[in-house]
């Protein structure tokens, strides 16, 4: 790492540099003042060096040292020195050593930073984001950008030794359906035309199958306008793939030995292969996800036959609608206190709850909301449907399918990471399969693709949609709803890591699926024509998946936001506080895109109110 600036970066030199004269080039980390000898930690990407000023040896150095601020940009010469024994720093990698100090430039000056740049202090994440440039110079985050980097190095290698070629498509395109909202590029040169950025590439992918190109990569910058959380960013990263010729098992086969390594290199753990597989109905069946975490031992249980039988309304009422009845069992949970119940119940009703039945298995008899119910041998009955014992906690959840997996697979989470359930020092990879073609969307009365309308069915799922697009009495809306597609996700410690699915390659099965979802023949042609009718010209059957490569990274280096691991990612609101991004532009620049703003009208702010009333 020799250059113009420096012999050696702050985190080379050890015991066997003894002697040597070296310059090394950076910021002050830490200055400790011992009077007549000033100890300057100096700190770049590679580690931490102490420098050393010894006043005895030469007082101006020293003086010119003891003006040094925290920050500042420097360059030291001096002579490396062996610690003694009993000065050497275990913790630090260059502990072993200082340099004595012989001459000192000081490159760039700093204003004091706006927060302590130490992995410690309690920062707020707006004001860390607001100088992401401060934040990043950090141990930790320094360390996650160079593992995300190598990261992506693994996959390259993996799948260039596969011989996929990495192939760029387009960012500034037409909408591609994957579910969330686009964001819009307005065209200067088309007045009244936008480009959407890519939701991800897959149509692209697509094509180049049809183009012969057989297997294609690409690390690429996907763009979704919709609501964030945690391990969702509006601009985010995927490794995106896709082959010719292969069935799902070649993609997992492809697949498993380069997850195996990472999680081997970085979470140290040895994953047997093949990994589990699980379908869709299974992992919503026991654990009310279709991204469970395995390390989580709780299941959940079917109570709806004994739940019936309760004399519990609504319960009652969920069976009678064609709903189900779950329970979930707390180990030993009837030790938690009432606030824990209360926050639990608190959960489900933000998902959508009336209320959360739930009962503590005391010694004497159950107590809770639920208890007076469970009297008699129906209630025996039910608890014994639930497998709750002494001391245990459990709940129920009543309603359709949809809403009691959604609240049980959360509180799942939640209750066994309170009881302390879930080793987060191992970990959990499995294949969740056989997804759902469609979902029924209740509110438009129609059927949405659960993946996107690419997706394949299964053979005999095609066949079935075949007949029922000439026919649609040849099935119920429920059967259609449950046929399957060959659609995958990878999900990694209760992260969906990745999703992908084997494609239609059959232009027949490809209309089929559109009329299914009853997308018009010119809605078609408007949206996806360009698509489509590539199909016509030899399709091979192909199929592939994508990585959400942020989440990836997240997961392998044990973190629970995947902002931790992007250079410069941008809040829960989608705005990005270090450059300003979004923000409003020049009158000048919106007449050359012909763009006429109509902004709602900004609700008055508090203070303006309270002002309106005493100018009044
Ligand atoms: P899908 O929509 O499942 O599939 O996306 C693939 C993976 O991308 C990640 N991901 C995200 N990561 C961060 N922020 C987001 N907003 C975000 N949205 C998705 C997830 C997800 O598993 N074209 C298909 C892939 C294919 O079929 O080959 C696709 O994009 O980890």
């Amino acid at each position: 790492m020799k250059t113009a600036y420096r012999t050696h970066t702050c985190g080379d030199l050890t015991a066997s540099d003894t002697s040597a004269e070296v310059t090394l080039c950076g910021w002050v980390n830490v200055i400790r003042d011992q009077g007549g000898v000033l100890f300057v930690d100096l700190r770049d990407r590679y580690g931490v060096t102490q420098v050393t000023f010894r006043g005895d040896k030469d007082p101006d150095l020293l003086a010119a040292a003891e003006r040094l601020r925290p920050e500042w940009v420097v360059r030291a010469t001096g002579v490396v020195i062996a610690r003694p024994s009993e000065a050497a720093n275990k913790k630090m990698a260059t502990g072993e050593i200082e340099v004595e100090a012989t001459a000192l430039e000081v490159l760039s000056r700093a204003e004091t930073p706006p927060f302590p740049l130490d992995d410690r202090s309690e920062v707020s994440a707006e004001i860390r984001l607001r100088h992401r440039y401060l934040d990043l110079r950090r141990k930790d985050p320094t360390r996650y950008l160079a593992a995300r980097a190598k990261i992506a190095s693994a996959f390259r290698q993996h799948l260039e030794r596969a011989d996929f070629v990495e192939i760029e498509t387009p960012t500034l395109i037409c909408s591609t359906p994957e579910g969330a909202r686009d964001y819009l590029v307005p065209s200067r040169v088309h007045p009244g035309s936008f480009y959407a950025l890519p939701q991800s590439p897959q149509l692209f992918k697509q094509l180049l199958m049809i183009a012969g190109q057989d297997r294609y990569y690409q690390i690429a910058r996907c763009y979704r306008d919709e609501d964030l959380r945690a391990d969702r960013q509006p601009e985010f990263t995927q490794v995106d793939l896709e082959a010719s010729f292969v069935g799902q098992d070649d993609i997992f086969a492809l697949l498993e030995p380069l997850v195996a390594e990472l999680i081997e290199t970085w979470r140290g753990e040895t994953m047997p292969q093949p990994f589990l597989r699980l379908s869709f109905a299974e992992a919503m069946r026991r654990f009310g996800s279709d991204k469970p975490d395995l390390r989580n031992p709780l299941e959940l249980a079917d109570v709806g036959a004994a739940g019936a039988a309760l004399g519990f309304k609504p319960f009652e009422m969920a069976m009678a609608s064609g709903g189900l009845v779950k329970a979930l069992v707390a180990p030993g949970g009837a030790a938690l206190s009432r606030k824990v119940f209360d926050g639990f119940e608190a959960e489900a009703k933000s998902m959508g709850a009336p209320g959360l039945a739930w009962a503590k298995m005391g010694e004497e008899k159950p107590t809770g909301p639920l208890a007076r119910f469970l009297t008699g041998d129906a209630g025996d009955a039910f608890i014994a449907a639930t497998g709750a014992k002494t001391g245990d906690w459990f709940c129920c959840a009543a309603g359709d399918a949809g809403l009691v997996h959604r609240i049980l697979g959360k509180l799942r989470d939640s209750v066994a990471h309170k009881l302390e359930l879930v080793d987060l020092t191992t970990n959990s990879v499995l294949w969740v399969t056989d997804f759902p073609l469609v979902e029924w969307n209740e509110d438009e009365q129609r059927f949405d693709a659960m993946h996107h309308p690419f997706t394949s069915p299964t053979p005999e799922a095609a066949e079935a949609i075949l007949r029922f697009v000439e026919d649609p009495s040849s099935m119920s809306p429920a059967d259609v709803a449950g046929l399957p597609a060959i659609a995958y996700d990878l999900v990694l410690n209760g992260a969906e890591a990745a999703g992908g699915s084997i494609r239609i390659h059959r232009a027949d099965v490809q209309h089929a699926i559109f009329e299914l979802l009853k997308i018009s023949p010119d809605e078609v042609e408007r949206r996806f024509g360009w698509f489509v009718n590539a199909l016509k010209y030899g399709t091979p059957p192909h199929g592939g998946i994508a990585f959400g490569f942020d989440r990836m990274v997240m997961c392998l280096l044990g973190e629970a936001g995947i902002q931790d691991v992007i250079a410069f990612p941008k809040t829960m609101a989608a705005a990005d506080l270090m450059c300003q991004a979004p923000s409003p532009v020049d009158a000048e620049q919106l007449a050359d895109l012909s763009i006429d703003l109509a902004l709602p009208e900004k609700p008055a702010a508090p203070d303006d109110a309270v002002d309106t009333e005493r100018s009044s």
